[in-house]
């Protein structure tokens, strides 16, 4: 790859695809209620430059989220790793959150709760930025299901986003939520619920972070396919270890690479066993051979180390896999962007075409364990699509020169077209047909939805796909029509609709829509 450069050179200011200029970002009127006290929990977030060892040798530069409790259990955040990653921050379901958000980075960010059914107002949207050396103070009530969500920058200014930035610098970070319903069944917890963030990083000699940087050609292929790093890091780590008894775990998986997709699998052949995606538990558990897992995308893994033997370790890995159009491969996966390359680049390093994520040492042997419930959620919503449920229509396409557009749209700011309003309270169903070179992650901000059918192209990850349950992700492949149902709900006000492969959303292939009563 000859277009990736320190970042941080890169920082505070790039030069991005197509010198696209997403127009006015003004701040439209508020239209939440405001939330009151008492709170539950009172959170100060602050977003700084550090430096973290990552590597052997020199520590590396990065941006990441320290937090600090005034107020609330203790529970309420838990370091993840020693590296960058951004602390867990646990709530239930039901308090109300205060957080004050301070930036002490030498350009304006914000903070999108990822997947979490709140106000437009604090949302985190790039309409909303927090200057430098500036501070916001937000609140919300938590009325999420149980469940892993996130939380990451969404900034987008005049000379388009820096979300792919700013997340691969180090902001990013987990947050759980949990209920009573969960709790019922007797999960692992403690230390045998792990939280897992897949993310791929560049390294220079000296240890730096490298990013796509400079206006070239290598540059502009690599921002229209998206950044791939040439190692994962979990949690911020390289080669993670845990050290795991002969009992069931709880894997609770974020993808927060930018482009990068997973196929997720056991080294040893075991079924990997899904029980939660984004927006929670599903009704009851799924197996399959591997689990494919796009940016922005959680998984909720139960995995059973009672049948491997103390001394004995399994690996969690992502295999190598084809996304073709024709079975053979697309242009645009095949080589054409350079895929080929990092793959190569991947086996030499690896000495395989499986990327090993975690090593899992199984050092004790455990006397008590329990068995997977086969019956999970009971709270999942059905179906709220009826005959007369209006169908929404969105083409994920490609024009020259330009990048990827949503019905031959890319961000105009706060700008919405009459086909980007929806009616509070209304369902709908949401049609996404894919006619570019590229899988899209696509994206809806401020609810879960439902996926309802898939047609279309079938891939090396299609088997891996888990379309039951609640999601605010869902994988739109090359040739293939993608029909989501949501339900826009209790918030009025503008909320964001794009894809989540982060370079693509950074060169517009992003949109805003607005619920109106
Ligand atoms: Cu995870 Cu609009 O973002
Ligand atoms: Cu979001
Ligand atoms: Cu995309």
């Amino acid at each position: 790859i000859g277009s990736v450069v320190a970042l941080s050179t890169l920082a505070g200011g790039g030069v991005w695809f197509g010198g696209y200029r997403p127009g006015s970002l003004a701040a439209a009127e508020p239209t939440s209620t405001a939330v009151a006290g008492p709170f539950d929990v009172d959170l100060r977030l602050l977003a700084h430059p550090d430096e973290v060892s990552i590597l052997p040798g020199a520590p590396s530069k990065v941006w990441r989220y320290t937090a600090e409790r005034i107020a609330g259990p203790t529970e309420t955040l838990t370091p993840v790793g020693e590296s960058y990653a951004g602390p867990l921050i646990r709530l239930r379901r039901g308090q109300r959150l205060l957080v004050r958000i301070d930036n002490e980075l030498p350009e304006d960010t914000t903070v999108h709760w990822h997947g979490l059914h709140v106000p437009s107002d604090v949302d985190g949207q790039p309409r909303l930025p927090i200057a430098p050396a500036t501070s916001m103070t937000l609140a919300f009530d938590v009325v999420d299901r149980a469940g892993l969500y996130w939380y990451h920058p969404h900034p987008h200014g005049p000379d388009g986003g820096r979300v792919g930035l700013q997340s691969y610098a180090g902001l990013a970070g987990p947050l759980i939520i949990n209920d009573d319903a969960e709790r019922a069944l007797g999960l692992p917890d403690g230390e045998r619920e792990l939280v897992l963030i897949l993310q791929d990083r560049t390294f220079s000699d000296g240890n730096e972070l490298q990013y796509i940087g400079g206006g070239g050609m290598g540059a502009m292929m690599t921002r229209m396919r998206g950044f791939r790093g040439e190692r994962v890091l979990v949690n911020g780590h390289p080669d993670a270890r845990r050290e795991v008894s002969t009992r069931p775990y709880r894997l609770r998986l974020l993808n927060g690479s930018n482009s990068r997709i997973y196929k997720l699998a056991w080294s040893d052949g075991r079924a990997v066993i899904v029980i939660g995606t984004d927006g929670g538990l599903l009704a009851e558990p799924e197996r399959r051979r591997s689990v494919t897992l796009a940016p922005a995308q959680r998984i909720d893994l139960w995995v059973d180390f009672g049948d491997t033997e103390p001394g004995e370790s399994v690996q969690f890995v992502s295999e190598e896999y084809q996304l073709g159009m024709m079975g053979g491969g697309g242009m645009m996966e095949q080589g054409m962007m350079g895929d080929m390359m990092d793959r190569g680049m991947m086996r030499d390093m690896m000495g395989s075409e499986r990327i090993p994520l975690v090593t899992f040492a199984v050092v004790a042997r455990a006397n008590d364990s329990e068995t997977l419930p086969e019956r999970l959620a009971q709270d999942l919503p059905t179906s709220p699509v009826q005959a007369d449920t209006p169908v929404r229509r969105f083409e994920l396409g490609m024009r020259m020169m330009q990048g990827f557009t949503i019905n031959g749209r890319r961000m105009e700011g706060t700008t919405v077209a009459d086909d980007e309003i929806v009616r509070l309270g209304q369902t709908e169903i949401w049609e996404f047909v894919n006619d570019s070179m590229m899988p899209h992650p696509i994206h809806i901000h401020g609810l879960q939805f439902q996926i309802q059918e898939r047609t279309g192209s079938k891939t090396d990850l299609h088997d891996g796909i888990i379309d039951a349950g609640l999601h605010d992700t869902v994988l739109v492949f090359p040739q293939e029509r993608v029909r989501i149902a949501l339900t826009f709900k209790n918030f009025e006000g503008l909320y964001m609709y794009h894809c989540h492969n982060m370079e693509h959303e950074d060169a517009g292939m992003m949109r805003y829509f607005k619920v109106v009563a």
